[in-house]
């Protein structure tokens, strides 16, 4: 007979956890018609080999060990796509949902919601004792969310859910199976008229193992989030690419500023192309681009970063390639103050200065987006190959 319901229990490394888990929600279901199944990325910890062993005894207990493809929002993709069942539920498999609270999901889908979401942060939901750091950051990630995209639910970035298969299967086609935030992606993408119930959970403790939460995934989070809102337009990675360049003219300005108040003075080369150097724009290029470098490698291109040592590497090559905005904003710097303003007769003011480093900053960027994100860090991406 086709299972009601679904249970998608994504795994990597929880062979301290799996079975547990699984009797857990067998005990749950034992009166309906279910089917669990593992999606474990053939764990080096042997989770699938538990799984397997479950088998045999219950032919309810199903795994699919993938063995090229890795990442927790394309394994629940993967175990939708073959699941059988009415109702689809996803949940960690490390113990740290409570499985007690899964009827309740059932029961909302039953009254005629879409989604059901386990919340940790409704009135009954906590997130257990989590450092402040993992608080405030989930706490962050979901206000941006909720600022950024129209999804009124308290908790968004539940990795707790249950769901009609209608939906997964209204919307899979579109998904992007990048990182944690499946859910996230199946609500962007289902459109307004869905129906979506909450229900609160206490957030467990991990007894055992480790979290796979990292620094590419909060990075990938953020993706998915403007490409939800912005995709249809303009690329999330030049996206990036622009915050990151935005805080390299604050960078800019700042070390700009800071120069001129130290003094530094303006220097006579005796170059045609050149004749006076302003030092304080220098510096203010030179220290945006050692921060750009390193919020480009560490975040813009995470996949294609420049590793360890090969990051001294990239940022000559980063340094190189900014020589040449370098130059385009000196000399649109240098044409606009010395050549442009005192032929329209303006006085060489501070105020100006500063006007005219941003207008010569914006063009640069300009230059350099292009370069770098054609040549830099297609580089990085080759040469570790
Ligand atoms: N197949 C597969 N592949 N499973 C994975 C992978 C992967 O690459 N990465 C993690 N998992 C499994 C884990 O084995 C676990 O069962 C579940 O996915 C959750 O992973 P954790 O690493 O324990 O995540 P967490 O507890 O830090 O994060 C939880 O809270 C987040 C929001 O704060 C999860 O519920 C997330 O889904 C949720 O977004
Ligand atoms: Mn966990």
């Amino acid at each position: 007979m086709r299972p009601k319901i679904s249970v998608l229990l994504p795994t990597f490394n929880e062979a301290e956890n799996i079975e547990r888990c699984i009797s857990g929600v067998i005990q749950i279901f034992k009166n309906i018609e279910y089917e669990i199944i593992v999606i474990d990325d053939n764990s080096p910890d042997g989770t699938w080999a538990i799984v397997e062993k479950m088998h045999e005894s219950n032919s309810r207990v199903k795994i699919i060990r993938r063995m090229t493809e890795k990442g927790l929002s394309s394994a629940i993709v993967s175990g939708m796509s073959i699941a059988e069942g009415e109702y689809f539920l996803v949940m960690d498999a490390d113990l740290q949902h409570d499985e007690t609270v899964l009827p309740q999901m059932i029961q909302k889908l039953e009254e005629g919601c879409d989604v059901a979401v386990g919340t940790r942060y409704a009135n009954g939901g906590s997130t257990g004792s989590w450092n402040l750091i993992r608080k405030l950051l989930s706490i962050a990630a979901n206000k941006f969310t909720q600022f950024i995209l129209p999804i009124r639910i308290t908790d968004p970035m539940s990795g707790f859910f249950a769901l009609k298969r209608e939906i997964f299967f209204r919307t899979g086609d579109r998904i992007n199976p990048r990182g944690f935030k499946i859910l996230l992606e199946i609500l962007g993408r289902a459109g307004n008229g869905i129906k979506i119930g909450e229900i609160p959970f206490h957030f467990k403790n991990r007894l055992h193992g480790e979290t796979k939460i990292n620094n590419s995934i909060a990075r990938s989070f953020l993706i998915t989030v403007l490409d939800l809102r912005f995709g249809k337009w303009i690329s999330s990675t030049f996206l990036l690419y622009s915050l990151v360049g935005l805080s390299g003219v604050i960078v800019n300005l700042f070390g700009f500023v800071l120069f001129e108040s130290i003094g530094v003075k303006d220097l006579a080369t005796g170059f045609e192309l050149l004749p006076i150097f302003p030092s304080s724009v220098f510096f203010g290029i030179e220290l945006s681009i050692i921060s750009n470098f390193i919020l480009n490698n560490y975040f813009t291109f995470y996949e294609n970063r420049y590793k360890r040592w090969d990051a001294i590497r990239g940022f000559l090559i980063f340094s190189g390639v900014s020589a040449l905005g370098i130059f385009v904003q000196l000399g649109i710097f240098e044409l606009l103050f010395y050549k442009a303003l005192p032929r329209m007769g303006m006085e060489p003011r501070f105020e100006l200065r500063l006007f005219c480093d941003l207008v010569a900053i914006s063009v640069a960027m300009f230059t350099n987006y292009f370069l770098n994100s054609n040549f830099t860090w297609l580089n990085a991406a080759k040469g570790q190959q």
